[in-house]
């Protein structure tokens, strides 16, 4: 199965001495419409996040504050992106097992998704989306 690569975005990032800013534009710098936001925190110490791929889904991730791992598997392999700042993003594709974990304290994690929640999009068993991934 062919899907597009993961990959950390930089994002535009206005330095200032009141206090910088970052934003993002769909389509623009980030390579999809987005259809739903949503944030991850006020999470407890060394508690693990997802343990699921998405059939069709796409998202964009950020450690708006704080810091964590995005573990991603391809079926075959793993890689590990520390996301410690405001203005990178992790872009996954469809069809990654992603986990999210090694949380800091009060860290905050945002997620650009480019469709509204569905169940019938979620894959939570890895054996199963091994077999998926790898025919
Ligand atoms: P889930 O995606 O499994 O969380 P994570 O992958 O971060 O561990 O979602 C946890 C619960 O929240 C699940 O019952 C579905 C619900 N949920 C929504 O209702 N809307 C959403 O946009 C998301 C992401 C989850």
């Amino acid at each position: 199965m062919h899907t597009a690569n993961p990959h950390i975005i930089q994002l535009p990032k206005i330095i200032d001495p009141r206090g910088n800013l970052s934003f993002i534009e769909e389509e623009n710098h980030i390579p999809f419409n987005i259809a739903r936001t949503y944030w991850i925190y006020d999470v407890p110490g060394g508690e693990i996040r997802g343990g699921h791929a998405y059939k069709e889904l796409q998202e964009f991730i950020i450690a708006l504050s704080g810091s964590f791992d995005v573990i991603l598997h391809d079926g075959k392999e793993e890689i590990k992106y520390h996301l410690n700042r405001s203005y990178n993003g992790l872009f996954v594709p469809k069809m990654y097992w992603r986990s999210i974990e090694n949380f800091s304290t009060n860290s905050v994690a945002l997620v650009l998704s480019d469709d509204v929640y569905n169940v019938n999009e979620y894959i939570r068993d890895f054996e199963e989306f091994k077999k998926m991934r790898n025919s």
